[in-house]
């Protein structure tokens, strides 16, 4: 089903949390507020689904009343469903988890919305678009991994834009195309004209001086009518 009403929206730079100063998470978080960003993507990693550890639902339910910014928690998990409910009380607005890691997603993708929350389906760079296709109706966002989930400052992997433009053209007119990994000056136009509305990006704002201007920058080079 074409996409036709939210292709025209303005482009978000969602912060990824995982390369920002953990020793100072309130002052991260003022600091991206200020530069305009509100919609924080929040990176939780198990150790086992991907190769490396970050934080879980208690560090982001501790800075949910700091800020009104949206908080999208993208579970690198093996067991999403087992922890779900950490997430809802813990005040994400959404969450996204990885068909990867649960390949009859319709259950936790209901539970989500159920709970009144944005539900989302994560797609890793070598996994077909076929594996998720038959739930995009219940998707509120799918997030397309340009590189292998577990680490920030990966290299952009070009190939996935393809498969990025072929889940666009089949996303519900509400639902949201995201991508997530090496998003950075070089790369973000492409993302954009292949359909991505969100864009998570780690160290193309994190390892800047100015967050305002590297998300600003961001915003300008994403403009692009796809
Ligand atoms: C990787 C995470 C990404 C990553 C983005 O597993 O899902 O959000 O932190 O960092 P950059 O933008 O540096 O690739
Ligand atoms: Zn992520």
């Amino acid at each position: 089903m074409a996409n036709s009403t939210t292709s025209h929206r303005p482009p978000v730079i969602a912060p990824s949390m995982l390369k920002c100063d953990f020793g100072n998470l309130n002052g991260e978080i003022e600091r991206l507020e200020r530069a305009g960003s509100n919609w924080l993507h929040w990176d939780v990693m198990d150790g086992h689904f991907v190769p490396n550890m970050s934080y879980g639902a208690m560090v982001i339910q501790s800075v949910r009343p700091r800020t009104k910014a949206f908080f999208e928690a993208h579970l690198m998990i093996s067991d999403p469903a087992k922890y779900l409910d950490d997430y809802l009380k813990a005040g994400c607005d959404a969450i996204t988890f990885h068909i990867e890691a649960v390949p009859e997603p319709l259950e936790l993708l209901r539970r989500i919305k159920a709970a009144g929350r944005k539900a989302g389906l994560a797609i890793n760079p070598c996994t077909p678009s076929g594996w998720i296709e038959p739930f995009l109706a219940e998707c509120d966002l799918v997030l397309v991994m340009s590189v292998e989930p577990g680490f920030g400052g990966q290299k952009f992997k070009p190939e996935v834009l393809d498969k990025a433009k072929a889940l666009k053209s089949k996303l519900s007119p509400h639902a949201l195309l995201s991508i997530d990994g090496g998003i950075a000056a070089p790369t973000i136009a492409s993302a954009a004209a292949a359909g991505c509305q969100i864009f998570v990006a780690g160290s193309a704002i994190f390892d800047e001086p100015d967050y305002q201007k590297a998300i600003q920058n961001l915003e300008q080079l994403a403009n692009v009518e796809n």
